[in-house]
């Protein structure tokens, strides 16, 4: 069965996730920082893309000592696994990903395959799922190797493509209040055929005030009964 999706993103007001620069722009207070750790102690994977590791180098990990001892008495492992996507196979050895937290998966193609060759031998689990890469067939992975909770952080290209394949289930949206106002900084998400487009209304789920930052919680119906 494929696991629970919940994409989780903080954006500015005017909906971008970071900045140009070459440093990430922090958009969540120290209160959503602990949010953001309690739902990834909840999940069983973390996944992001490829770039968010090359560009933001995040560890990625549960970083509250009693989240991780309450997952291990719950026979959990202590960590979330930790989850990359990949076409080109550029991702180095040396990012701080693969030398924390627990085991690594990372899903790519044939070629992207070839061309990561063994850089990451002993460190990670390289999965090609063929000549081109289904989201839809990473989650039938995900869900046979156990995976029941999935939460997606990012980046842009993860966001649309698993909202465009109608693959999330809930969405985490932290508001934080500032305007980036640059139109070359990343977006929450880019162009795309979502599907049921500007008719399908997602369902809110609950909001909640963290200091300066509102996180809305939405919960994604099933197209048919979101549109009627
Ligand atoms: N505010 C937030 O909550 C938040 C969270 C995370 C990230 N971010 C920001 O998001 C920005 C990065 O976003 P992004 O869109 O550039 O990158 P991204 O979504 O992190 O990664 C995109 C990469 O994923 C791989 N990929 C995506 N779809 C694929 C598919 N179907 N098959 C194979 N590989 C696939 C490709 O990797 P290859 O290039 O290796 O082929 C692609 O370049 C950064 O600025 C980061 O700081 C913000």
């Amino acid at each position: 069965m494929r696991p629970h999706v919940l994409l989780s993103v903080a954006a500015s007001l005017d909906g971008y996730i970071d900045d140009a620069s070459e440093h990430r722009l922090l958009l969540s207070n120290s209160a959503d920082f602990d949010r953001v750790d309690r739902v990834r102690a909840e999940c069983d994977a973390i996944l992001i893309g490829a770039r968010t590791l090359r560009v933001d180098n995040p560890r990625l990990l549960v970083n509250s000592a009693e989240r991780r001892a309450a997952r291990v008495a719950a026979g959990k492992p202590e960590y979330p696994v930790k989850v990359t996507v990949t076409a080109s196979g550029e991702l180095d050895p040396a990012l701080r990903f693969w030398h924390t937290g627990g085991d690594k998966l990372v899903y790519t193609t044939d070629a992207g395959a070839d061309r990561l060759g063994d850089r990451l031998a002993g460190t990670a689990e390289v999965v090609s799922l063929g000549a081109d890469l289904a989201l839809s067939a990473l989650l039938d992975d995900l869900g046979a190797r156990g995976i029941h909770r999935l939460m997606v952080e990012g980046g842009t290209g993860m966001h649309t493509g698993f909202l465009a394949a109608d693959l999330v289930d809930e969405l985490h949206l932290a508001i934080a209040p500032i305007l980036v106002g640059d139109p070359a900084a990343p977006r929450f998400v880019g162009p795309a055929l979502f599907p049921g487009g500007a008719q399908r209304r997602l369902r809110l789920a609950g909001v909640e005030q963290l200091g300066d930052v509102a996180v809305l919680k939405y919960l994604v119906d099933p197209l048919d009964r979101s549109t009627r």
